[in-house]
């Protein structure tokens, strides 16, 4: 059998920094754990700008579809501030979203021991915290049409258009019952069922998914709440499930909670491919970090957890997973730290690279 193919699409700012360390531990895998991957490179938001004039060339597109798993570092920067909408660093992103109709995204909010500290919260109310929220990525207001800027009379108009199919609502929520199964039982929906016919339409159809999954604890909630509840209580909720816009909102607000957006992953899955693996799109819920970039001090965390949610998610190696997420958790524990998680004046941070030494480092110990 041939090996899977991961497809590298680092992009801009941070993206090529962090990405470097994932390419460490891919080579450790296969050095170490015989777990090998067919590796190829290409661009994405303003690095593609740049070659093409396009932020995601279609043959990049088309080799995006061919592969096991694409693996994206992050996108935009300040240069490319002024382009035309249709060809910003971001419309790269929501193409492979759509076009590989990546509609489960699922975006864990974990807080590690070593971490409780640096909350924006209280340490009791986030040590131990572990959420997933999971956001529709493919519909909603990101893609409903109409959509534009058009003139009205003597002024112009803004019109974007929330938009959700019963069967797009459907299929997300039956990713979040799934993943509810396998974790605490507990699912929290969230929309704006009282003010918007979406939101409506929302409960209903996820109302009636949960028939299919009696065990699991269904609740409803109105998404400003939930906004509330993730600040108030966060230890409340096991698994989310809210449209491509809330998710938005809520994720980072959710990511905060943990202490740094530098350490969290995200995994954005499809319909099963015909190998049986799920279209999938691994990514740092973090941007490019233009303010940090080239400088080395890029906490490779997220990216390189993301890499462990494709262990788990795409090629079903999940204690291999559990063991680069225990090898990051350690390197946290020993106080190895980059300049995001710096505790007092004077701690010194290590950079990016040392940061992924010591990941392979705790790996090496791990076996
Ligand atoms: C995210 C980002 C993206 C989004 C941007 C970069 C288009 O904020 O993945 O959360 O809005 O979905
Ligand atoms: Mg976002």
């Amino acid at each position: 059998m041939s090996n899977p193919s991961l497809l590298i699409l680092a992009g801009d700012g941070i993206g090529p920094e962090v990405m470097a360390q994932v390419q460490r531990i891919i080579t450790w895998y296969g050095d170490k754990r015989g777990l090998n991957f067919d590796v190829s490179e290409d661009l994405v938001g303003g690095a593609a700008y740049d070659a093409h004039g396009v932020p995601l060339h279609d043959d990049t597109m088309a080799k995006a579809q061919e592969v096991d798993a694409v693996l994206l570092g992050a996108v935009g920067g300040p240069a490319y501030d002024d382009l035309d909408f249709s060809v910003k660093p971001e419309r790269g992103l929501l193409r492979l979203r759509k076009e590989m109709d990546l509609y489960a995204n699922l975006r864990p909010a974990q807080c590690f021991d070593a971490l409780a500290d640096f909350s924006s919260l209280k340490t009791e109310l986030v040590s131990g915290l572990d959420i997933m929220i999971v956001r529709e990525l493919t519909a909603g207001v990101y893609f409903g049409e109409p959509r534009g800027i058009f003139e009205e009379g003597n002024e112009r108009v803004g019109i974007n258009t929330q938009r959700y199919t019963e069967s797009e609502i459907e299929r997300g929520a039956r990713s979040a019952f799934e993943l509810a199964m396998r974790r605490n039982k507990k699912l929290c929906s969230m929309e704006k069922a009282n003010v918007m016919e979406s939101g409506i339409l929302w409960r209903d159809v996820v109302t009636e998914v949960s028939k299919d999954y009696p065990e699991v604890e269904l609740s409803h909630m109105y998404a400003d709440n939930g906004a509330m509840q993730l600040v108030r209580a966060p230890k409340q909720f096991d698994v989310i499930y809210t449209d491509n816009l809330f998710g938005d909102i809520l994720s980072d607000c959710a990511a905060m909670l943990t202490g740094s957006l530098g350490m969290l992953p995200s995994a954005s899955l499809g319909a099963p491919m015909e190998n049986g693996r799920p279209k999938a799109m691994y990514e740092p819920v973090h941007g490019s970090a233009p303010d940090i970039t080239g400088q080395g001090k890029a906490n490779p965390s997220a990216c390189i957890l993301s890499f462990a949610m494709a262990l788990r998610y795409s090629f079903d190696q999940g204690e291999e997973a559990d063991r680069l997420e225990a090898a990051v958790e350690k390197v946290l524990a020993d106080g190895t730290r980059t300049a995001d998680l710096m505790q007092a004046e004077g701690d010194t941070p290590v950079s990016t690279e040392e940061m992924g030494s010591a990941i392979i480092a705790a790996l090496d110990a791990s076996l």
